[in-house]
């Protein structure tokens, strides 16, 4: 038997939304696993040559808690990863790896596990529940944790809805980004933030990019993160004069996440320059919002 799961990379924050908004890109992992005498790990694409081939594989650690879970045991398995989704870039990379070992194990070991409990589980291992919500539920979520778990809403965003990201060449791990984070905010930095992040689902549902335009930023990490991305407010502002109607940092960063109507090629190439002039080289990407 074998099994072959799909991920979504995934963009969060969504820039007011600190930890609690989300959007599944069309950049996707894949995953195959079966059988085999002993572990062995085959890894294509990003992070091949990087990441970890044993039991210390992410994919492989998620398989072995969701057997923990159901009180299977995981047999040796052969594994093979197809990496899209680039690391350390801000587009869930990590979650797309929990999310799929996960998925992966209820299939190879043919378990029913409701999606609320992977999402348990998901948020357990990464920490942080804004990738891995719409890593497993896709399109737009709300996620945030109570002492019960997860409490997670999905949002219809317009079908046609895509996204220009642009990536350019320098690393962030997300705890490093998290250290630049104040221990407190002032409060109407609060207030700014939660009004904004309610409007921005509203403009991301109805496919308002006037309204999203308005409302789409940030007070609570893009200020203390930008100094870790190199040309930030020019890039930023290069994307807007192209057309965009927001640009904002894609999860912890480096990746820039442009929302636009229409013309996301052109901005994305407008950012890349930006990022050029600054020094850095930079990839891009126009991805739908992934739905499933
Ligand atoms: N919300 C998280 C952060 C996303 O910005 O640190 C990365 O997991």
């Amino acid at each position: 038997m074998s099994v072959h799961v799909r991920v979504p990379a995934t963009t969060a924050n969504l820039g007011p939304g600190f930890d609690v908004l989300g959007m599944a890109l069309g950049l996707w992992n894949e995953i195959r696993v079966a059988p085999s005498p002993r572990l062995d790990i085959v890894i294509t694409g990003e992070g091949e040559g990087i990441l970890p081939r044993d039991e210390g594989n992410l994919v492989y650690r998620a398989m072995q808690r969701l057997a923990a879970h159901v009180s299977r045991p995981l047999p040796p398995v052969h594994l093979e990863m197809t990496n899209r989704i680039p690391l350390q870039a801000g587009l869930g990379s990590s979650s797309a790896a929990i999310v799929g070992g996960l998925r992966a194990a209820v299939a190879l070991l043919d378990v029913e596990v409701d999606r609320g409990n992977l999402l348990r589980l998901a948020v357990e291992m990464e920490g942080h529940p804004d990738n891995v919500a719409p890593a497993l539920y896709g399109g737009l979520v709300a996620v945030t944790v109570d002492e019960a778990g997860p409490i997670v809403a999905s949002f219809s965003v317009p079908e046609n809805m895509r996204v220009a990201v642009v990536l350019p060449d320098v690393r962030v791990s997300t705890e490093e980004a998290r250290r630049l984070l104040p221990t407190s905010v002032p409060h109407a930095d609060a207030v700014f933030n939660v009004g904004r992040a309610v409007l921005t689902v509203h403009a991301l549902t109805q496919g308002d990019f006037p309204l999203l335009a308005r409302v789409m930023r940030d007070r609570l990490h893009e200020p203390f993160r930008k100094r870790l991305i190199p040309g930030f407010d020019d890039v930023v502002a290069a994307g807007k004069a192209a057309g965009a109607a927001a640009v904002v940092i894609s999860g912890s960063g480096p990746a820039l996440a442009a929302f636009a109507r229409e013309g996301h090629e052109t901005i994305a190439q407008a950012m890349v320059d930006a990022f050029a002039r600054a020094g850095l080289a930079a990839r891009w990407w126009v991805l739908d919002v992934a739905l499933f």
